[in-house]
């Protein structure tokens, strides 16, 4: 039979941790369901202080008896290991599909390797194709009307606030803002509209991530990874 998509994830997810990640590193740990299973091995088989800047994997991280540190005293991480929502050929990553992506690619960036884990199903031909997603955005909240405008004007398509789906308004991330969900037509030169998305005044960062990924593992459908 074919693999469920949990089992993928943890397969990824312990491949990835038993290659990279070695006793006493400082290690970056994102958010998200595939994370979990990475944070589960580095418990039991790793000694190491972990660096989490996301408000997200604190629970996580305490849970598993791990040390929780922050990039005051540890500014340089080993390793940042992290999931994505897509990931194309080149190994650009969009990610933000929890809420979370300026956290995570503050982590990212401060790490020596970044590592993804990811399920059969993130593997991408061509980024926002498959999900019809779109790139998550977050944004100052003032300026989401016409960073929204500046987008669509420019890159086309359109871009959405992301709603939140229990309550009534926006989804607000761990940094007090909102979120776009830019939903394009066609593929782009991702590096160059990362930059420009990035310049339009009010926007925080983009889920985007461009050239930063080193390696990505795939669990698949047969069991391989
Ligand atoms: C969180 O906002 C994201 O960037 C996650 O890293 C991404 O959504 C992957 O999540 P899953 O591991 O749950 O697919």
């Amino acid at each position: 039979g074919t693999l469920m998509a949990e089992e993928a994830k943890k397969l990824a997810a312990y491949a990835a941790v038993d290659t990279h990640i070695q006793n006493n590193q400082v290690v970056g740990v994102g958010s998200g369901s595939t994370i979990v299973y990475a944070v589960d091995r580095l418990g039991k088989t790793k000694i190491c202080f972990l660096s989490i800047v996301l408000i997200q994997a604190r629970q996580l991280i305490l849970q598993h008896g791990l040390t929780l540190s922050d990039l005051e005293r540890h500014p340089e991480l080993d390793v940042a290991i992290d999931g994505a929502d897509e990931v194309d050929a080149a190994l650009t990553l969009i990610k933000g599909g929890g809420g979370c992506l300026t956290q995570e690619k503050i982590v990212a960036g401060c790490a020596k390797h970044f590592i993804v884990i990811a399920d059969y199903r993130k593997d991408s031909k061509a980024l926002g194709q498959q999900w019809k997603k779109g790139v998550p955005v977050e944004v100052i909240p003032m300026a989401y009307v016409p960073v929204s405008r500046a987008i669509a004007r420019r890159f086309g398509g359109e871009a959405v606030l992301r709603m939140a789906v229990s309550k009534a308004g926006p989804v607000v991330t761990d940094n007090s803002n909102f979120i776009l969900d830019w939903k394009f037509e066609h593929a782009q030169k991702w590096k160059e509209v990362n930059t420009a998305i990035k310049m339009i005044p009010g926007v925080v960062e983009t889920g985007l991530f461009v050239g930063m990924a080193e390696r990505v593992y795939f669990g698949m459908e047969d069991g391989s990874v």
